[in-house]
């Protein structure tokens, strides 16, 4: 039987990371939700589409294709999974994925993805809206400064610039916009297992998410 866990929570909790390895120890499929928000507003700011237009983006939604790969996200049959990934985008995404339009165009492509097995799904709504009947949910946080400092030594680690102020700046005000936005905000789902990770190394999160999904899976 295939069955779903979510784990949603603010930016740079860990929850890529964690949710990668869980995917991988439980041999699921790891389903980056926050991937696709981002892949669908780079495309929008370069097509000069604004999230105020609301006719325009509907237009222009129906025209995107997104399609997700086991290590990569296509639009219109281009891998924009690199570009994806900076400091720009990530603004982006956040102001895209506030608007309805945008939201409502991605829902269906989401709960889709468990057509295809068990998946372990994460990021702002997958507790909530994207997979209310979840077997397991999680929510994964951590104070901003231990963010920060998370999100610092990964772009170290992948030799891009840090700066830190700006790192827990951005951070800040990406929670803001994400809790405050009128869809779907940012909140612990009915239900989910709440997770501060400030104090925790990931393989301790990781074990206990494992533990708790074998548990429920064993009930
Ligand atoms: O997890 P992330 O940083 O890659 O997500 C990028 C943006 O997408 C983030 O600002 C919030 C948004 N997002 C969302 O609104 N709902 C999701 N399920 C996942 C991400």
């Amino acid at each position: 039987m295939s069955y779903v866990v979510t784990i949603d929570g603010p930016a740079g909790a860990g929850k890529s990371s964690v949710a990668r390895r869980v995917a991988h120890e439980l041999g699921i499929k790891y389903l980056d939700t926050g991937a696709i928000y981002r892949a669908i507003a780079l495309i929008l700011a370069r097509s000069e589409i604004e999230p105020g237009s609301d006719e325009f983006l509907r237009e222009a939604l129906k025209d995107i294709k997104i399609e997700l790969k086991e290590n990569s996200v296509l639009v219109n049959d281009f891998d924009v999974s690199g570009e994806i990934r900076t400091p720009e985008v990530d603004v982006l995404a956040s102001v895209y994925s506030a608007v309805p339009a945008v939201r409502e165009a991605l829902l269906g492509l989401q709960k889709a993805q468990k057509n295809y097995g068990s998946i372990i799904a994460e990021g702002r709504d997958v507790g909530s809206v994207v997979f209310p009947d979840a077997k397991v949910k999680f929510f994964l946080t951590a104070s901003p400064e231990a963010r920060a400092k998370r999100r610092c030594l990964e772009r170290v680690s992948k030799g891009q610039d840090a700066n830190y102020d700006e790192i827990l700046n951005s951070i800040k005000q990406r929670d803001i916009n994400d809790s405050t936005r009128k869809l779907a905000p940012l909140s612990v789902p009915d239900g989910a297992i709440y997770l501060d990770t400030s104090d925790m190394t990931e393989d301790e999160v990781i074990k206990f998410i494992i533990d708790s999904v074998n548990e429920a899976l064993s009930k």
